[in-house]
């Protein structure tokens, strides 16, 4: 008998064992950025899932209007993807990456640099946007020291971002629930503003043209810390987690000038931009800017298998490799960095991505999307709407008293009339999955429309 049990706890360690069926009464998985106690109460649980739609378990059809967590970009349930990881599974399912390799990964990153322009030419895998986040800072340390420069060591994230919840990610991040817990974070940490402004922006279509001067804060940054002491600055290109804040025009290119200019690092954290959400490969393609950094997870393998990336430009790249040939250049990794079942869902992913063209049809979509996000302006409580590609938001007023209850109101009723919506405080936000068609946006916004009108 373990001492746990003895002590009166959980019988550790014999429930392997039992023959008595395991308790499955929904306590145990301690669900992430969950209110576990309502969830449980009164869950909303899912059992299959094709096309466009999920099937709850007791047989109910909900359109997916975020396309799992903003990471289904191809759809659920395609066969070329489930053909593939089960082919990779059966014929090889692990081989390490540290000082051996396999083909797929080689291949995956050939194929997810040349999608984007140049002059991306490295991939580093990672299983997730919280890692690619952080190895995406410690590349940029890392990338300063090898150019001797190893007083480079603050990092600028901005107010309302989001990069996972790593402790670099949250220390770069900027919202206050993922940090306010957390004592030790990063120091040497700064953080632009952010560009979101209720009065200078209300309902703005696409790209809101007020706010590239919020980039010229980079500079006050600067001359109170002297750029020789700042490595790299992180931005999301949209900011996706907080609601769906698109840059102002211009706003992104003077960022890259500034840092440009001083030798710091830009980073677009494209952990929801990435393939294909804007309408273009990346956002890096859409806004005509380019980093020197990106992170990607999520549409990466279109959600199917856990696997993130950074991808670097060759100079980073070129500054880690020298010394001698047999020492490793970058001493950083994951066990499943480059999974061979991961990358054969990937590969098969950029094949969906290719040959259904699913990063134009977004961008056909993305009009009559725009259109349909903003036939919310008049809805009720509704303060503010956006939108860019297939990215939207419906701003609700919160309730005295209960900030965030009205937009979680909105998703639970949603769910129970047929749709899965997204929510982050008291914003709803769409991104369907990219082979969506105008019926499924009609059908999302008909359902969250009569939710919205029902609530208080
Ligand atoms: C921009 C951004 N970065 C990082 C992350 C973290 O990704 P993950 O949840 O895969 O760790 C997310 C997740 O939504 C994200 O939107």
């Amino acid at each position: 008998m373990s001492s746990a049990h003895a002590a009166g706890a959980h019988p550790a360690g014999e429930g392997a064992y039992t023959d008595q069926p395991i308790p499955n009464n929904l306590e145990a998985f301690w669900m992430p950025f969950t209110a576990n106690r309502d969830f449980k109460a009164r869950p909303r649980l899912f059992s299959g899932a094709k096309g466009l739609y999920y099937t709850t378990v007791d047989g109910r059809q909900v359109l997916d209007g975020s396309a799992g967590l903003w990471c289904v970009n191809a759809g659920h349930g395609r066969e070329k993807i489930v053909e593939a990881v089960q082919k990779q599974v059966a014929e090889m399912d692990f081989a390490p990456t540290f000082n051996w390799g396999h083909p797929k990964p080689f291949e995956l990153a050939s194929r997810v640099t040349a999608m984007l322009p140049q002059p991306y030419e490295h991939m580093f895998f990672t299983n997730s946007g919280s890692e690619s986040v952080d190895t995406a800072l410690k590349i940029a340390l890392a990338y300063h020291r090898a150019k001797g420069e190893g007083t480079r060591t603050r990092l600028i994230g901005r107010e309302r971002g989001y990069h996972g919840v790593g402790f670099g990610g949250i220390s770069v991040g900027g919202m206050v629930k993922n940090r306010m817990f957390f004592g030790s974070m990063l120091g040497n940490v700064d953080h632009l503003p952010h560009t979101h402004s209720l009065e200078h922006q209300r309902h703005s279509r696409g790209q809101p043209e007020w706010g590239a001067h919020l980039a010229d804060e980079l500079e006050n940054i600067v001359a109170l810390h002297d750029a020789s002491n700042i490595a790299a600055v992180i931005v999301e290109p949209v900011a996706g987690s907080t609601g769906v804040l698109p840059p102002p025009i211009g706003y992104l290119k003077r960022l890259r000038e500034i840092t440009a200019k001083h030798g710091i690092l830009l980073i677009f954290d494209e952990v929801i931009t990435g393939f294909g959400r804007l309408g273009t490969s990346f956002a890096t393609e859409y806004f005509d800017v380019k980093p020197d950094l990106i992170t990607c997870a999520k549409g990466l393998t279109s959600g199917v298998i856990p696997m993130g990336g950074v991808i670097a430009t060759k100079e980073i790249y070129d500054a880690f490799m020298h010394g001698p040939d047999y020492a490793i250049e970058f001493f950083h990794g994951y066990t499943y960095s480059g999974h061979p079942v991961a990358a054969a869902a990937g590969l098969a992913t950029m094949d969906l991505y290719q040959e259904e063209g699913l990063f134009q049809r977004a961008a056909d979509l993305a009009p009559y999307f725009e259109e349909a996000v903003h036939s919310f302006e008049d809805a009720k409580n509704v303060i503010d709407t956006r939108n860019i590609g297939l990215m939207g938001a419906i701003e609700l007023a919160p309730r005295e008293g209960a900030p965030g209850k009205r937009a979680y109101e909105a998703m639970v009723k949603c769910f129970h009339k047929g749709a899965m919506i997204r929510i982050t405080g008291d914003t709803i936000a769409f991104s369907p999955p990219l082979i969506a068609e105008k019926k499924h946006i009609d059908e999302l916004v008909g359902i969250t429309r009569e939710v919205i009108d029902s609530l208080d």
